[in-house]
């Protein structure tokens, strides 16, 4: 049943005379800038530009089941309109049972298939649409259209003549609206958010439609013909991505595979859609932390202008939280320490950047925590799951998320010596040296990931003493000599 309904919708599918185009996507903001407009009028549309609407434009077909589709049909429809248009159909291997596009039919010289898989019989050249498209426009036509009219193309093109870098799209039904949608890519937090607005300037649009943009834009995308389509167009064309050289939205048929697959391949872990509902493409539990080993203190993301993978942070939060209140279970005193102290002075969270959590604690308390005591001969996985460790190399405590991912927090140990708190091994590196104890007499507390965790006194002059004047307000990574902050 559900299926003859889902193929009804696509057969009735025809255009109306009158529709005009809806939307325009804003592109290249570098360039000029964009405005909203008001949608033409169908009488405005008439011009000499658009009479050779089959020298103008190609028509691609990229997204369409194998099993089912109505590819054939589709080109048919758009032969009978303009018989002389270039038709080129896009697949990731030979559809198989073969498309029903007889060659032998001289009016479909005119179309071709290309596969974009490696073969040993095919040249390079022929394998890349994009190097033979020889027409200055391109038209994106979903599978299961169909056109009755050669209006809605001729105004498409004079629509795109104004505003040359950008997409003009239409619906395929006039019974369904489009949706417009803001997408907002943030590379260096490894996050796409979509946000439906009003109006008709858009990022991209939600909703069945033809897409209608210059050859030239297309070219300048790092990968036009990603699947799923057209969202991996809309991810590619978002400003951002454009700008700096790297989206997506609900629609059944989108198969959750090839959406994986597209944020995996633009580096995209967090996914906000327009109705607020967030997805996760990053690391779990179960999955190693998507980051490797830590040199120099400095995780390898930083280098390629990137920020902690929001899941690493969000996961961070969960063990921090967790050894909060096993040490405040067993009664152990402890503050947050360094790294995590400025952050918490910051913004009452992880700092951005940051790939640990690190906490000081009295050493005499040790013995009263049951996974600490057990951690000082093997590692030991708690009853939520949390892996507890002695660190090798250093006399001090580890808790991992959990058995796969090893993204942590720091136990330090700290004895009271004539007046001083100090520890029996050092690292310079995690600038948690030694200190008068009388910042922990009285204790304070602090916000931090979500809840008031205890802290030194006095916690600027703490701050100061171990990172040096000024390190609450100027923003260092750790191992500064590497990399300055951006
Ligand atoms: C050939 O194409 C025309 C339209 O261009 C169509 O009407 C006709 O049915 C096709 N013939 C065959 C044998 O596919
Ligand atoms: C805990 O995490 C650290 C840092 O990622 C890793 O070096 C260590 O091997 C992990 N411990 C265990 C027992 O897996
Ligand atoms: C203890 O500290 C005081 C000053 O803080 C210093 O004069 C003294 O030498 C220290 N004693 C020891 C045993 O380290």
């Amino acid at each position: 049943m559900r299926i003859k309904f889902t193929r009804l919708i696509a057969f009735v599918v025809v255009f109306a005379n009158v529709i005009v185009i809806y939307y325009s996507l804003r592109l290249f903001v570098s360039f000029g800038g964009f405005q909203a407009y008001t949608p033409p009028t169908i009488k405005t549309v008439t011009k000499p530009a658009t009479k050779h609407i089959s020298k103008l434009v190609t028509i691609i077909i990229r997204e369409f089941e194998s099993f089912e589709n109505d590819v054939s049909a589709t080109v048919q429809s758009f032969l009978n309109v303009f018989p002389n248009i270039q038709v080129i159909i896009v697949y990731d291997s030979i559809p198989y049972p073969a498309l029903d596009i007889s060659s032998r039919n001289s009016s479909v010289k005119n179309v071709k298939g290309v596969n974009l898989s490696p073969s040993l019989k095919v040249p390079f050249i022929e394998r890349y649409p994009v190097l033979s498209i020889k027409t200055k426009y391109v038209l994106f036509v979903p599978d299961s259209t169909r056109i009755n009219s050669r209006q809605i193309l001729q105004s498409m093109v004079s629509e795109l003549t104004k505003q040359p870098d950008g997409i003009v799209v239409a619906p395929v039904s006039s019974k369904k609206e489009l949706g417009c949608l803001r997408v907002n890519v943030n590379i260096r937090e490894w996050t796409l958010k979509y946000s439906l607005i009003k109006g008709n300037v858009c990022d991209a649009v939600s909703g069945k439609h033809l897409a209608l943009m210059e050859t030239e834009l297309l070219k300048q995308l790092p990968d036009p013909f990603l699947l799923p389509f057209p969202h991996s167009l809309y991810v590619q064309t978002s400003p951002l991505f454009v700008k700096s050289h790297h989206a997506q939205w609900k629609q059944k048929q989108v198969d959750n595979e090839r959406l994986k697959h597209l944020y995996k391949l633009f580096q995209l872990k967090e996914v906000v859609r327009e109705t607020g509902t967030t997805e996760w493409y990053g690391c779990t539990r179960d999955t190693p932390r998507c980051f490797g080993p830590i040199l120099d203190l400095m995780p390898s993301y930083l280098f390629e202008g990137k920020w902690t993978p929001p899941c690493c942070l969000s996961n961070l939060r969960k063990t921090a939280k967790h050894v909060f209140n096993s040490l405040d279970e067993a009664g152990i005193r402890y503050w947050l320490e360094a790294g995590s102290l400025l952050g918490a002075m910051r913004s009452g969270d992880i700092l951005p950047w940051d790939h640990d959590v690190d906490i000081g604690f009295n050493r005499d308390d040790l013995l009263r925590s049951q996974w600490l005591k057990k951690a000082k001969d093997k590692p030991v996985v708690d009853s939520k799951g949390f892996l507890w460790e002695k660190a090798t190399g250093g006399n001090f405590y580890r808790v991992n998320y959990s058995k796969t991912n090893k993204i942590y927090v720091n136990l330090f140990p700290f004895y009271s010596k004539n007046g001083t708190m100090t520890k029996d091994a050092w690292f310079t590196s995690h600038k948690n040296m030694e200190f008068p104890d009388n910042f922990l007499h009285p204790m304070s507390s602090i916000e931090f990931v979500g809840r008031q965790v205890p802290s030194p006194n006095n916690i600027r002059d703490f701050l100061e003493l171990k990172f040096g004047r000024g390190a609450i307000e100027s923003p260092e990574y750790p191992n500064p000599s590497r990399l300055p902050f951006p």
